[in-house]
């Protein structure tokens, strides 16, 4: 690589790091505990499912739950596992707290200050395996010796250079070791997906219940049929209409086909599963009564795993599991 290049890379690498130190400082600030058994609400999160501990545990807490199942179906006890793109540590935190020995990395500094405050204040102790934070990018692993497992949890899809680090991640990985992610597919969702989503936001704002009041004043066709055009939108780029930036300069370099070529390269895959279609950019923009909400959410949440499962909503995110493929020897 020329030093332009390098200088391009880094600065690059810099920015998306700035962005989650931002997004966490400002989460933090507003009450966000890095803890999935210890959320609070959070009135801070407009519409996003951190809202409230429910919301977070219908979608992070089923994500935490099948990951801590895919491997507990592919390790042994006590395996090491390596986070990468953790975070403010999360779900390190519960792989943790189920016995892995786990390794976590992330590019921002913040994020891995907030993962080792969580830590810190654990009071879940019993059968903790072992956890360790470090600030840097993916290929900081390297330094770490061998894993049994890696979760990419929403992180491959910020990798612009996504076949240099499943080379990485082969590299940390043992020789049956497998690859647990959960990242976007987007291109497979559909105007009829926003159309059933825009049905369910008229509605619930019809009753009252929805964070935008006016959503359905003087709504005529067009204007339903221009809303769905907006939710389509909003969900493929992660980001309300009004909204300049998205999440970081790397968010959404790769959808999911592009991630399962990569994968393929090194990996054999042995199971992917559709995550939830909508109900995540749904739960949060709810107002009213609290336990009427939750009654609800959990309801949407439901609905929404009924209807992908059938195949009659279309996933917005997939979980992969994928074993390192044995390297032939040719003597
Ligand atoms: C969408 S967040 C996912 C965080 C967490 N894994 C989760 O599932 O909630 C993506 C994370 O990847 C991190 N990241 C982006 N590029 C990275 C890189 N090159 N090396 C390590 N971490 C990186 C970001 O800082 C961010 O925390």
């Amino acid at each position: 690589m020329s030093a332009n290049n390098e200088k391009a890379a880094a600065d690059a690498l810099a920015s998306e790091a700035e962005a989650f130190d931002k997004r966490i400082t400002e989460r933090r600030q507003h009450g966000f505990v890095a803890d999935l058994r210890r959320m609070q609400p959070s009135e801070y999160f407009y519409k996003s499912f951190w809202r409230h501990p429910h919301y977070a545990d219908l979608y992070v807490g089923e994500m935490c739950r099948n990951y801590l199942k895919f491997f507990a179906e592919h390790v042994t006890p006590g395996a090491r596992i390596l986070d990468l793109g953790c975070g403010p540590g999360y779900f390190a935190l519960e792989l943790a707290r189920a016995g892995y020995r786990v390794t976590a990395i992330d590019i921002s500094e913040k994020s891995v200050a907030t993962a080792r405050a969580a830590l810190a204040e654990n009071p879940f102790r019993d059968g903790f395996g072992s956890l360790e934070y470090h600030v840097g990018s993916y290929d900081l692993a390297l330094e770490f010796g061998s894993f049994d497992g890696v979760l990419a949890s929403g992180f491959l899809h910020h990798i612009p250079e996504i076949d240099e680090a499943v080379e990485v991640v082969a590299r940390c990985l043992v020789d049956d070791g497998i690859l647990v992610w959960h990242e976007p597919v987007h291109s497979g969702w559909t105007r009829t997906d926003a159309a059933f989503v825009a049905t369910i936001r008229a509605l619930l704002a019809a009753s009252g219940l929805w964070y935008e009041p006016n959503l359905p004043d003087g709504l005529d066709g067009p204007g339903l049929l221009a809303l769905t055009d907006d939710i389509q939108q909003e969900y493929i780029l992660e980001r309300d209409p009004n909204e300049a930036d998205g999440q970081s300069p790397n968010d959404l370099s790769l959808d999911g086909p592009e991630i399962v070529r990569s994968v393929s390269a090194a990996f054999d895959i042995v199971h992917t599963q559709p995550s939830y279609s909508f109900v995540y950019r749904l739960m949060g923009g709810m107002r009213g009564d609290q336990e009427q909400l939750n009654r609800l959410a959990s309801l949407l949440a439901l609905i929404d795993r009924t209807y992908v499962d059938a195949g009659i909503l279309n996933p917005n995110y997939f979980y992969g599991v994928a074993r390192k493929r044995a390297v032939k020897d040719n003597c």
